[in-house]
């Protein structure tokens, strides 16, 4: 197999795949409606902020890396087509398949006039169900062919971070091919030997099976997360507690372990929360329930309350600076972030605040954030932010919602770190 289409390819996630497999040396076929983002691509100019993906772009273009408009022609010109296109979360919680099932017009277009077998995978994520069901009679119906015996079909969700989309896409923990038939598993394997950086766990299942486990594993996460969150507010809560102390005892047991189990903000970003909230919405649509999820999805809601009040109880100015907006650091999404979420909850309570991010903010400048002023809320562990530590904060709070400072560094008037009980329990005491 040596060429490749990617249906979306110009997305955040669809070119890091892209140029990573031109990288390993395949043709890559990218097709995309953005007309912008193809000429960018083609050009080499593409922009983002993923780390490799612009110098990828830049060596590749025109060699072994195509941009195209016209799905139907990329697809021809491969051997196997991953579907990376947007699939938004709807009011209910699940996701809209509209805009898979609108690429599968030209694709199965292609597949029609194929004579060599080609296998489609399906990467974006997809609500239970939808990749045997509603894709795969799109597919056969526009291409007249039957899926799993005249062409292939996969559902393979890549778990990815944000920000380190190409390495971990070539170190992943496992590859999930979620598969209709063997032959069509057998193919998408051989390609991703071909571009793991290392040794992996490889799991096929079947296509419903994989979709349920990539939104079930994020929701799992959250659920770390939560325990986490939940037992740094009941420390809050209790004179003389530590959230710090208490996460390490229970995270130094096997059974639990340590990663994920720390104190901070709520989870936010393209994934975590829309992926429980479709978790949720899953169980609901096979008549089953999902109460784990659909609490873990609520306490996220009830965390912004708990610091937006917090803060409030805590300022005696009415003024705050919230540091960070992006949902992590090295990214440069905002999408369902702590920060924005905590900026829209004091906004509503009256309060003046500003917000300052070094991915975000137009003309950046922290010095004059900070100084607008008397209460800083660290919302995003920007390594730029630990610039404060050498500030002269004299006359402001601090408010640490990740313990990132270290607070004999930090000249302020105050420092209250959430979750390690101390003057600001008081902020939480009877409410
Ligand atoms: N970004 C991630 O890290 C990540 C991780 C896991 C899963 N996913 C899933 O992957 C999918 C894509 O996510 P993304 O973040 O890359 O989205 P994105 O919006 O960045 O990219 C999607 C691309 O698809 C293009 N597109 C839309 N309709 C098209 C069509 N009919 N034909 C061709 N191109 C079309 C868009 O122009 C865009 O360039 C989503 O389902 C998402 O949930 C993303």
């Amino acid at each position: 197999m040596k060429n490749i289409c990617y249906v979306g390819g110009c997305g955040r996630l669809g070119m890091a795949l892209a140029t990573w497999s031109a990288h390993k040396g395949f043709k890559v076929h990218v097709s995309d409606v953005n007309e912008a983002a193809v000429e960018s691509v083609n050009s080499g100019q593409f922009e983002t902020i993923e780390p490799r993906v612009e110098e990828f772009v830049k060596s590749y273009a025109g060699k072994r890396l195509f941009a195209t408009t016209d799905t139907e022609a990329a697809v021809a010109a491969s051997q196997m087509s991953f579907i990376i296109v947007p699939t938004p979360s709807l009011e209910d919680g699940s996701f809209t398949v509209e805009y898979i099932l609108e690429a599968c017009g030209p694709i199965g277009a292609a597949l029609a006039k194929k004579e060599e077998y080609h296998v489609v995978v399906i990467a974006s994520t997809v609500m239970p169900g939808h990749t045997g069901g509603v894709i795969r009679e799109t597919l056969e119906a526009a291409s007249g062919r039957k899926a799993g015996e005249d062409f292939g079909l996969i559902y393979s969700p890549e778990f990815i971070r944000q920000g380190n989309i190409v390495y971990d896409f070539a170190n992943p923990d496992q590859i999930l091919i979620g598969q209709l038939d063997e032959r069509s598993g057998a193919v998408a394997r051989q390609y991703y030997e071909s571009i793991l950086e290392r040794e992996t766990e490889w799991r096929t299942m079947s296509l419903v099976s994989a979709e349920i486990a990539k939104i079930g594993l994020n929701a799992s996460v959250v659920t770390k997360l939560a325990i986490a969150n939940q037992l740094a507010w009941i420390c809050q809560s209790y004179p003389g507690a530590s959230s710090k102390d208490v996460l390490e005892s229970i995270g130094a047991d096997n059974r639990i372990g340590k990663k994920y189990l720390s104190a901070g903000p709520i989870w936010g970003g393209p994934c975590f929360p829309r992926d429980t909230r479709a978790l949720v919405r899953a169980a609901e649509i096979a008549g089953a329930t999902a109460p784990v999820a659909a609490a873990v999805d609520s306490f996220r809601d009830e965390q912004t309350e708990n610091l937006a009040r917090l803060v409030m109880d805590t300022i005696d100015d009415n003024t705050v600076t919230i540091l960070g907006l992006t949902y992590k650091p090295g990214v440069d999404i905002v999408e369902e972030s702590a920060g924005g979420a905590l900026k829209m909850a004091l906004d509503t309570r009256g309060c003046q605040t500003t917000a300052c991010d070094p991915a975000v903010t137009v003309n950046y400048d922290l010095s004059a954030a900070v100084a607008a002023s008397g209460t800083c809320v660290l919302m995003t562990p920007w390594p730029e932010f630990k610039e404060l530590e050498k500030m002269d904060l004299s006359d402001k709070t601090v408010i640490d919602v990740w313990g990132f400072f270290d607070p004999e560094k930090l000249d302020c008037r105050r420092y209250l770190r959430v979750g390690e009980a101390g003057e600001i329990v008081h902020a939480l005491a009877g409410e």
